[in-house]
């Protein structure tokens, strides 16, 4: 069965297939992109890099209305709790919990995290699988040698990574990560959403991946090979 993957700008994207539906890092109420908004969306699971708005401020929300499983950093499943969403499955970089509809890794990322001046844990990236595939979504990040290590140990289909410059990596650096990771395929994301992050896409040139530029709403179907 295929996976459907779509982008809702920045950093959010939604994979699913049959009853799964994985949301990661929900942002629509603020997002001047977005092209639906947070209560149109229904979702079975949600994955969290870390606690920036961009990431993380319409997880409560879409959480609660969907009685939606999290997984985060324990810091932001904490903070979660505490607002009465108690279905989460916390974590930190290292760490891979097993999930319906295959697994979340969390691994490293370069960056910060807080909500609303609260410290949010450590900042990570993903490595999804999702139903068969293998997805490295990195977070909000900086150029880091390991992602090379990453793409040895987890063998990605696809990497997500920003490129938007001035709170990550900007494209060249970006076109670097995309190598050292060295998924086929590498799609940009977190740029072009506000003009500090504007940059032009084209400058996102990865030497040997291809690259899939999607605009926010835009939808693409994958098929792995593993996949049953
Ligand atoms: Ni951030
Ligand atoms: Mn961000």
């Amino acid at each position: 069965m295929s996976i459907k993957v779509t982008f809702h700008g920045q950093s959010c994207f939604q994979f699913e297939q049959g009853d799964h539906s994985l949301l990661v890092d929900p942002f629509f109420t603020d997002n001047p992109v977005a092209k639906c908004s947070a209560k149109d969306i229904s979702c079975s699971h949600i994955a969290i890099t870390h606690g920036h708005f961009d990431h993380f401020a319409d997880c409560e929300g879409i959480a609660k209305a969907n009685d939606a499983t999290v997984f985060a950093a324990y810091e932001i499943c904490d903070y979660l709790g505490e607002q009465g969403h108690e279905k989460c499955e916390p974590g930190n970089p290292g760490g891979r919990i097993e999930a319906p509809f295959g697994s979340i890794s969390f691994t490293r990322a370069f960056h910060s995290s807080s909500f609303n001046g609260r410290y949010m844990g450590e900042p990570c990236g993903l490595m999804i699988e999702f139903g068969g595939a293998v997805v490295y979504h990195a977070g909000d990040t900086s150029l880091f040698s390991d992602m090379e290590l990453l793409g040895q140990m987890y063998q990605p289909d696809i990497s997500l990574l920003p490129i938007g410059d001035r709170f990550t990596m900007g494209p060249e650096m970006a076109a670097a990560a995309a190598e050292l990771i060295g998924a086929p395929t590498a799609i940009p994301m977190h740029y072009n959403t506000w003009p500090p992050i504007a940059v032009d896409v084209t400058r996102f040139a990865p030497e040997g991946v291809e690259v899939l530029v999607m605009e926010p709403g835009d939808a693409i179907e994958l098929s792995p090979e593993t996949n049953e």
